[in-house]
C-alpha cells in the first residue's frame, strides 16, 4: 500500500483525492494547503506547511495539485527525500524548472497529469497511425473552445498572471491537446504561435487565446486555444488521413471514408469533477502506481513530455516579452 501525501486542496485535488481513495493499493494519509480549511477537507493529516508535511509523514508519493510555478521545486524537494512525484500539468513554466522536475525524476518515479492520453479513442487512433491502417498522417488540426471569465481568474490569485500560471488558454486549458497533437506528431520541425488578450484584456496578464502552426516534414497540425468563447465546448481534434478522416469531438470517434461517416462512441469511467477535466484521471494515476509496482516504464513520465515542453514553453518564447504579450508574435 502507497501511503501517499497530496498538496495544493483545490479544486483538481478532489479528483486526485477521490482516485487515491479508490484504489486498492494507495491510502490518502496527508494534505498540505496553505489554506487551511482545504487541507482539512478530506479528513487525513492536514498541514499549512507542505514540507512539514513530507518530513513528518514521509510519504511514498506525493500529488502536486498547486499553482503551476511550485510544481519543479516541490517535485525537487519530494525526489531529496525519496518521496515519488506525480504532478499535476503543467509540471513547470519555464525551461529551468523542466530541468528541475527532470532531475527529480533521475531520483524517484515522476508521473505527469496528461490524464487525456489514456483515453480509448487516443488510443485507438495511436493504433491508426502505427498500424497505418488509413494510409499516412496527412494533417491535423484541433479546437479548444472554452469559457473562462474575469471572475474564474479572480478566484485563484495565482491564474492570470505570467509568474504563476506561465501563460494562459495554452499552458492551462489547451496543454493537453497539444500535448496529444505533438503525441501523434513527434517533435515539430516548426512551431509558431500568435496569441492574444481579446475578452480578459485588463483581467488577466497572458493569453486568452492562442493560435498555434505545428509542422514536422509536410504534415501540418493547427491548434486553436481560446478561453473566451460563450460555453466550455467538446474538444474536437480531426487527424486527416491518406484514406479517412478521423475526428474526435468530446467521447465521439467520428470516422469519414469513401463517402460514409461511421460514428464511434465511447464508455469511458465516470467523469469525476468538472467534464472537461475528463475521465482519464483514474487510469493515469492507477498506471503511475502500477509502474512503481512492476518497475514497468510509466507512459507518461517526463521523457515522455519532452517534446511538449520543449515546444510549448518555445511557444511562450515568440509570444512573450517580458510580462508584456506580443499580439502578432515573433518568429
Ligand atoms: N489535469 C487536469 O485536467 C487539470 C484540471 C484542473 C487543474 N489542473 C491543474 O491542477 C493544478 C491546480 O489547479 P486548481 O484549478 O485545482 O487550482 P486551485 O487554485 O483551485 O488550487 C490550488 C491550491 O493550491 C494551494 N496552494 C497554493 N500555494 C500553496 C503552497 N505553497 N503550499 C500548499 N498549497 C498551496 C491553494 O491554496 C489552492 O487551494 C494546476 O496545475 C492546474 O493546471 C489540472
Amino acid at each position: 500500500m502507497f501511503r501517499v501525501g497530496l498538496i495544493g486542496c483545490g479544486g483538481i485535488s478532489a479528483v486526485h483525492a477521490h482516485v487515491l481513495r479508490e484504489l486498492e493499493n494507495t491510502d490518502l494519509i496527508a494534505c498540505a494547503d496553505v489554506i487551511p480549511e482545504r487541507s482539512a477537507r478530506y479528513g487525513c493529516a492536514a498541514y499549512a506547511d507542505w514540507r512539514e508535511m513530507l518530513d513528518r509523514e514521509k510519504p511514498d508519493a506525493v500529488h502536486l495539485c498547486t499553482p503551476h510555478s511550485l510544481h519543479p521545486v516541490m517535485a525537487a524537494e519530494a525526489a531529496s527525500r525519496g518521496i515519488a512525484v506525480f504532478t499535476e500539468k503543467p509540471p513547470a513554466i519555464d525551461l529551468a524548472g523542466w530541468e528541475q522536475v527532470k532531475a527529480a525524476a533521475r531520483r524517484v518515479p515522476v508521473g505527469v497529469c496528461f490524464q487525456n492520453r489514456f483515453h480509448p479513442h487516443i488510443q485507438t487512433c495511436k493504433r491508426f497511425l502505427r498500424e497505418g491502417t488509413y494510409g499516412a498522417l496527412q494533417g491535423m488540426r484541433a479546437f479548444v473552445t472554452w469559457n473562462r471569465t474575469a471572475q474564474y481568474y479572480a478566484a485563484a490569485d495565482w491564474k492570470g498572471k505570467w509568474a504563476t500560471e506561465g501563460g494562459g488558454a495554452l499552458i492551462n486549458q489547451a496543454i493537453h491537446t497539444l500535448d496529444l497533437l505533438i503525441g501523434f506528431l513527434g517533435m515539430p520541425d516548426q512551431a509558431e504561435a500568435m496569441m492574444g488578450n481579446h475578452r480578459l484584456r485588463g483581467a488577466i496578464e497572458v493569453e486568452d487565446t492562442a493560435e498555434i502552426y505545428l509542422r514536422r516534414g509536410d504534415v501540418p497540425a493547427l491548434l486553436y486555444a481560446s478561453n473566451a468563447y460563450s460555453q466550455d465546448a467538446p474538444v474536437m481534434i480531426e487527424l486527416h488521413f491518406a484514406t479517412a478522416v478521423v475526428r474526435l469531438e468530446g467521447d465521439v470517434m467520428t470516422i469519414l471514408r469513401d463517402g460514409q461517416k461511421q460514428e464511434i462512441p465511447c464508455v469511458t469511467d465516470p467523469v469525476i469533477g468538472r467534464s472537461y477535466w475528463g475521465a482519464g484521471h483514474k487510469a493515469c494515476i492507477a498506471a503511475f502506481y502500477r509502474s512503481i509496482e512492476t518497475g514497468a516504464p510509466y507512459p507518461n513520465d517526463p521523457a515522455s513530455c519532452e517534446a511538449t515542453m520543449q515546444t510549448l514553453l518555445s511557444l511562450y518564447d515568440q509570444c512573450r516579452m517580458g510580462d508584456t504579450l506580443l499580439s502578432s508574435g515573433r518568429k
